[in-house]
């Protein structure tokens, strides 16, 4: 391999890429790979060359010119092949890609891999494989697509305390409210245009029910917080309960819905120090940043002690703008090859949980009550009983006998809004709780 130059002479040799996966990003990335090679050679004396792709089928049409003769089914074979330099995982999951990158980090091979939900459970023992055998392992492409939000946490905010994390990670939810809101789509149709344009995941389960957005959290507030945070710590509520009758409550109220990922320090430096990591959809004010990251847009706002409020914004998925995010990874950790150096990544401990039940939000909740005199004095006697305080109210329209009220509350501790709903189920001029959904106001 040759050293590191900016020049692009002929006796630059190649460095081997070794493609596992060539779905929507895998194929979106070799044909970027070939668009910008040359350009790359030219600005960071690095020369790229796919030297082998794993796949399931080698039939299948992907819709990309590629030569066949690169194709096997045999992934094992290509971390192995001693002409492969580097490794990129896109096949997404748990197993094989855990053994497959394992492998070639234990073998001296940089990896790069967009699999959020592999890292999100086992990434201490990745990033100590990376680290013991002094390559690098980058994953730009796991939280926010083309968002340069990992690179960021883990070089330019290194020395920042980060206290917060919050923003809009996963690109088939926002796309599927997005429609919704803005076209009366149903929840079916939106999500089958997000799985068409490759937002989703394999499973789409992944994406409605927060999973991947709880992949993403767990991931950057490792990163940022300098602790192991895994998947399982992340509370998660999904976007499959979300009506359209939701989507105009929030209209009504002046918001607009979002599938939010919230990561935050509290007691920071303490020996009290918890984080709170949690995904669930949220209303948003229109005047908020994030009530305008439409369709598969991401946005990620980072607050740090000294920085303040940072914000990053783009593409969210997709093959091109994911592959872009690969692309960049692929010409660090080849050139970091190059060069014999590497970037470990700034994971640590296992960290305290703060538990849902002691986080604060605000809400929203649509009920069917009697309709009855003093019933909604009654109702608002649970709140208050409960030490939840009412910001602003609405009844709708309903047949007689029944009325629909709207609550939008002040911030509350999530065990007594808990208490609050238990207490309204019993009550007997409550006939049903329709909606209950968090509200955020800045
Ligand atoms: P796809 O399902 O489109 O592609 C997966 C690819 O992996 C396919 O080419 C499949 O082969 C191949 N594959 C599966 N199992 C094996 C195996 N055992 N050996 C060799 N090849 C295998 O997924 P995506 O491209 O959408 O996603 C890939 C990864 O990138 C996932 O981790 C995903 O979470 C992540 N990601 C995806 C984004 C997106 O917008 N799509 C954005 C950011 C990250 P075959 O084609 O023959 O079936
Ligand atoms: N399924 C993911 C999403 C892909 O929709 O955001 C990008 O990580």
């Amino acid at each position: 391999m040759a050293s590191n130059s900016s020049s692009s002479s002929d006796d630059n040799a190649p460095v081997r890429v070794g493609i596992l996966g060539c779905g929507h990003v895998g194929s979106a990335l070799i044909e970027l790979l070939g668009e910008r090679a040359r350009a790359i050679e030219t600005a960071s004396g690095v020369r790229l060359e796919a030297g082998a792709v794993a796949v399931r089928s080698i039939s299948k049409d992907r819709g990309i010119e590629l030569d066949e003769s690169l194709l096997t089914t045999d992934a094992e074979a290509v971390v192995a092949d001693p002409s492969i330099d580097v490794v990129v995982e896109v096949i997404g999951g748990i197993e094989p890609a855990r053994s497959l990158v394992l492998a070639a980090l234990k073998s001296g091979k940089p990896v790069v891999t967009a699999n959020k939900e592999l890292l999100a459970s086992v990434g201490s023992e990745l990033y100590a494989a990376a680290e013991a055998n002094g390559v690098d392992l980058l994953f730009e492409a796991a939280a926010a697509g083309a968002i340069p939000i990992i690179r960021p946490l883990r070089e330019s905010l290194l020395a920042e305390d980060v206290r917060s994390i919050i923003g809009i990670v996963n690109g088939t939810t926002n796309y599927i409210l997005t429609r919704m809101a803005e076209d009366g789509a149903t929840y079916a149709d939106a999500l089958g245009e997000a799985q068409r344009l490759g937002y989703a995941e394999r499973d789409p389960t992944a994406d409605v029910e927060g999973f991947d957005a709880g992949a993403k959290t767990a991931i950057m507030a490792s990163i940022a917080f300098g602790a192991n945070v895994v998947a399982g710590d992340v509370y998660r509520e999904g976007i499959s309960t979300i009506t359209s009758k939701d989507i105009e409550s929030a209209e009504r109220f002046g918001y607009v819905i979002k599938l939010l990922a919230i990561a935050s320090v509290f007691d920071a430096g303490t020996d009290e120090e918890e984080i709170g990591v949690r995904v669930y959809p949220a209303m948003v004010p229109v005047s908020h940043p994030l009530a305008s990251v439409r369709d598969s847009f991401n946005a990620v706002f980072v607050e740090g002690a000294a920085s303040g409020e940072l914000m990053f914004y783009g593409r969210g998925a997709g093959g091109q703008p994911t592959a872009s995010a690969v692309l960049g990874d692929l010409v660090d950790a080849a050139s970091n090859l190059q060069r014999g150096a590497f970037r470990p990544v700034p994971s640590g401990p296992r960290p305290s949980i703060r538990a849902i039940d002691d986080l604060e939000s605000a809400y929203f909740l649509n009920i069917t009550v009697g309709d009855s005199p003093g019933v909604l004095s009654e109702v608002a006697g649970v709140f208050a009983e409960n030490g939840i305080s009412i910001r602003a109210m609405q009844q709708d329209d309903t047949p007689e006998s029944e009325a629909s009220v709207a609550f939008i509350t002040h911030q509350g501790r999530e065990s007594d809004i808990q208490a609050t709903l238990s207490r309204l189920k019993e009550h007997d001029a409550v006939k049903s709780i329709n909606s209950v959904i968090r509200v955020i106001e800045s």
